[in-house]
């Protein structure tokens, strides 16, 4: 059985006093029915985590360098984020990838750094607008998805999440059989080159998840959580998003 898993990306906002937000949450959902992951910035992941204590919502940083250390400025490594308390990290979030030039492969090498240091790594891919339109979805996510993913992923070690990039911050989502297409394509790629393990590795969807349409997101085939952007950032939203989650 896959345990249900709501997570929240912050992206670039946030300061000491956001975390208001995750202490409301905590009080909310002191033993949620799901598993909940934020991923603040990672100026607040140590104080994310002492915020937290032992109550059971992980922590995960938004991006990770693919080497263990060196001369990087400004990067992160996998093995920082979890001294910092982390368990889980993103890697290839359309924005980095459309930011920072983010290739397949480096995708690949961070999300293999993130299993290097015992980080849950949380593997993002997601067709633009134009190449839906062009028939191309299945062929995209296909290949991203064989790209970025490490031979051996296990569902202790990876998660994919599904995220059009057209529906991210935009309100717009894809219709729910189209979020079937591709979550069970996703499901039957991972069978064929993991096997059974491919069972086990959680798919999320993540574009303009809202309260509004998280429970009928959360009952399409394979969709196993979501990966929520705006709706993360307060406790009400984010919260009535883990309670439809505990409902599916
Ligand atoms: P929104 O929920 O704001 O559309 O963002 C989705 C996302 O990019 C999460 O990683």
């Amino acid at each position: 059985m896959r345990r249900k898993l709501a997570a929240g990306n912050w992206k670039m906002n946030g300061t000491g006093d956001t975390l208001a937000e995750l202490a409301a949450l905590l009080r909310a959902h002191p033993e949620p029915g799901c598993e909940v992951l934020i991923c603040p910035p990672a100026t607040l992941i140590s104080r994310a985590c002492a915020a937290v204590g032992a109550a059971p919502i992980r922590i995960g940083g938004q991006d990770c360098h693919m080497a263990e250390a060196g001369a990087h400025t400004g990067d992160i490594s996998a093995r920082m984020l979890a001294d910092a308390g982390a368990s889980h990290v993103i890697v290839g979030h359309s924005e980095r990838r459309a930011d920072h030039g983010e290739s397949d492969a480096m995708v690949r090498a961070k999300a293999q750094a993130a299993r290097g240091a015992g980080l849950v790594a949380v593997i993002c891919v997601g067709e633009s607008g134009a190449e839906r339109d062009s028939g191309a979805t299945l062929e995209v996510i296909g290949r991203q998805l064989f790209g970025s993913t490490p031979d051996g992923a296990t569902g202790n070690s990876t998660v994919i999440a599904y995220e059009p990039v057209w529906a991210i911050g935009s309100g717009r989502t894809p219709t729910l059989a189209q979020i079937a297409e591709v979550h069970d394509f996703i499901r039957s790629e991972l069978l064929g080159r993991f096997g059974a393990e491919g069972t086990q590795i959680r798919i999320l969807y993540g574009g303009s998840v809202k309260p509004v349409n998280a429970a009928g997101i959360f009952a399409t085939s394979n969709v196993d959580g979501a990966l929520v952007g705006g709706a993360s950032l307060t406790a009400a939203d984010f919260g009535a998003i883990v309670n439809a989650l505990e409902n599916a």
